[in-house]
């Protein structure tokens, strides 16, 4: 293909030439005319669509090229050219950014852009929520006035940011607690980066109140113990008192030793995998087991049923499983006064089986039924000692059943009883019949 300025030379030089022949064959005055008249139309050409063309450049149109004859038709050509190609440039940009952007919104951190006078140039939606930004309405703000709590303004001011600093109760909704650092980056420019830590703030201060509670309750029997122990040597007491004070050391001991056992049976759910699915134990031997149990515990002052409905067998780990059972059944028992009644029934249900276990106690206030579960949480805390509880029981039932994919329902009304229910699925459950062949 001819460059444009070939083309423009070659038409310039046949208009000479058609003029020059003019002259040679007419007269000199009609080749002059000739060059005039050629040179007239060429030039109201290239000035129709040189106009043409400032029009198509102040909006230009990617996909309509307009048809031209001679060098127009050729510029025409390689501006459409070079706009494809900026366009797809600008695609590609597009892209990138948005690809930039979707990668940094998906970050389970806030970010926040600030620009060299610590405004705001733009934040994801983690950091909105943080820090309760809205990315457009907030867009070119002081950071500081946005964000006013005194310990971040301070940290921006001192501009010493190589640690994070922890910031509470943050955001709108939701009460966070946030780590919170910031990144200096190009000219002048900051990143804030945000981090959630709310729960392993609640987890630190659960492990803090779990070993002040410990602590707390190995305290008293330690203390009695010691007391005792002083009395015993320093006022040589007679026989029957001395017999009556060992008694009671072994009361104390006894409550330490089941405080520990409780501590070490949920340390070792929680260190456990899942039991298997693949072994069952005999449910009814189980029953049996715990009814021999609670009949030792209640001592006759109760009047206790053990209903066994159904043949189906758990594949689960007995022991765990019993610690559940038995956490349930004694707690009716030491909660329920003498004459109660108390009934135990393993049953079908829709969806699989169920253990429950049903008192005329004194019943749970409804406000207390949802914490019943957390670790040492008591209700009667004295009463709770006297009948020789460690306040664990509950957080166990509650780890064992989740370890077997089962539920825990209570249901209580103050002043009438309460019913404790563990339901599982048909996925833990084995008729007798298949159970007995797999046992074997
Ligand atoms: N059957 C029940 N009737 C009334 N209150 C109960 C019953 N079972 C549990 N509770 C209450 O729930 C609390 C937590 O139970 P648990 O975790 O087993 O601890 P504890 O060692 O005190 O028995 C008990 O202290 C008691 O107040
Ligand atoms: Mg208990």
């Amino acid at each position: 293909m001819l460059s444009i300025q070939t083309r423009l030379i070659t038409t310039a030089i046949g208009v000479f030439l058609l003029a020059w022949l003019v002259s040679k064959v007419i007269s000199s005055t009609a080749g002059w005319v000739t060059a005039v008249i050629c040179l007239s139309i060429l030039l109201t050409y290239q000035i129709w669509h040189a106009s043409k063309l400032s029009k198509i450049l102040l909006t230009p149109k990617y996909d309509d090229i307009p048809r031209a004859m001679g060098i127009w038709g050729e510029i025409y050509y390689r501006l459409h050219k070079l706009t494809r190609a900026w366009r797809d440039q600008v695609i590609d940009v597009e892209q990138q950014h948005q690809r930039f952007i979707q990668a940094i919104q998906a970050s389970p951190s806030g970010v926040v852009m600030l620009n060299e006078d610590d405004q705001m140039e733009w934040c994801n939606a983690i950091a909105g929520s943080h820090f309760g930004l809205n990315a457009r309405r907030d867009a070119l703000q002081r950071i500081t006035h946005i964000l006013r709590k005194p310990a971040f303004v301070q940290y921006i001011v001192r501009q010493n940011y190589r640690d994070p600093i922890r910031l509470t109760n943050m955001g709108l909704f939701e009460e966070y607690t946030l780590d919170v650092q910031i990144f200096p980056y190009g000219d002048k420019q900051k990143l804030i980066l945000s981090q959630d830590v709310s729960q392993i703030e609640k987890t630190d201060a659960m492990r803090r109140d779990f070993v002040a509670n410990v602590s707390h309750e190995l305290k008293t029997p330690l203390t009695v113990l010691s007391g005792f122990l002083e009395t015993v040597q320093e006022l040589n007491p007679s026989p029957e008192d001395r017999e009556r004070y060992l008694e009671l050391m072994n009361t104390q001991t006894g409550r330490m030793k089941t405080l520990v056992d409780d501590l070490l049976t949920l340390a070792k759910l929680e260190g456990n995998p899942e039991p298997p699915i693949s072994q069952a134990f005999n449910m009814s031997m189980l029953f049996a087991r715990l009814k021999v149990d609670a009949e030792g515990l209640s001592q006759g002052h109760h009047q206790i049923t053990f209903e066994n409905k159904t043949d189906k067998n758990i594949l689960g780990d007995e022991s765990e499983m019993y610690s559940a059972f038995s956490n349930l059944v004694f707690n009716a028992v030491r909660y329920t006064p003498e004459g109660g009644k108390i009934d135990v029934v393993w049953e079908d249900t829709d969806s699989g089986a169920e253990f429950s276990v049903t008192d005329t106690g004194p019943g749970i206030a409804e406000e207390h039924i949802p914490r019943l579960t957390e670790r040492f949480y008591r209700i009667d805390r004295s009463r709770s000692r006297e009948t020789g509880g460690t306040g664990l029981g509950m957080a166990i039932v509650k780890h064992v059943i989740s370890r077997h994919q089962g539920d825990l329902k209570i249901q209580s009304v103050l002043g009438q009883g309460s019913r404790f229910s563990l339901t599982l699925t048909k996925l833990r459950l084995s008729s007798a019949m298949s159970s007995s062949q797999k046992l074997n």
